[in-house]
């Protein structure tokens, strides 16, 4: 595992600090993916900002997936806080190793989780794997545009004056990466977003 989140810090920076971005960024994936019906599957949720930001926008019922037991804790208390029990199910294991069937969800979302996964050619064929054909999925990162990025850097920076640049240093190796892993996956296409929005893969099965 290459570091790990502290859940309970975590969900104070997300509460304090990185809530305006879930909004912003399930707006875009349902722009760009269109997908408003179904099974939305968000890997690496933490506290479920961003599947429970899509799941209010759309009809989708939403499977929160985390390594963590802890940070699913958080998932499910704040679902349950969006009147979501009967759109959500919480799910723990290891984007390694996804303990779901062939061909279960029509929207896979993941944002932050990717620089911490060991292997991203498994990783990355677990969620094809998973995802239905024709399905959609949007794995990344980012802060959803340029001001609430500016504001977060300024704000993470205060503390951390190297944050940012640890952060680039972090998602380096799997920019370079990617595209040869997902040309080697059985998928219709691929494109990469690398905009003020953040760095983001969006894979049609
Ligand atoms: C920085 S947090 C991002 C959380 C959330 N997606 C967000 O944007 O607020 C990264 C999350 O990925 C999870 N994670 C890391 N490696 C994982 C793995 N191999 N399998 C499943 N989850 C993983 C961590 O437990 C953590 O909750």
């Amino acid at each position: 595992m290459k570091g790990a989140t502290n859940p309970q810090s975590f969900d104070q920076i997300v509460r304090e600090i990185f809530s305006p971005i879930y909004p912003v960024i399930a707006e875009q994936i349902v722009y760009k993916t269109r997908i408003t019906s179904g099974r939305c599957l968000d890997v690496g949720c933490g506290t479920g900002a961003l599947g429970i930001a899509v799941a209010k926008i759309t009809n989708m019922h939403v499977t929160f997936f985390d390594q963590s037991e802890e940070m699913l804790g958080f998932s499910e208390r704040y679902a349950a806080l969006n009147d979501l029990d009967n759109r959500s199910a919480f799910i723990q294991g290891d984007v390694h190793t996804i303990p779901i069937p062939d061909e279960d969800f029509h929207l896979i979302i993941s944002r932050g989780s990717s620089p911490f996964w060991d292997d991203w050619h498994k990783a990355y064929s677990e969620i094809v794997r998973v995802l239905k054909p024709g399905g959609i999925a949007y794995i990344g990162g980012g802060f959803g545009n340029a001001q609430l990025r500016e504001n977060i850097v300024k704000t993470m920076s205060e503390n951390n004056p190297n944050w940012r640049n640890s952060f680039k240093d972090k998602i380096k190796p799997e920019r370079d990466a990617l595209p040869g892993i997902l040309r080697s996956l059985p998928i219709l296409h691929f494109n990469i977003i690398d905009d003020e929005s953040g760095f983001w893969a969006v894979i049609t099965k």
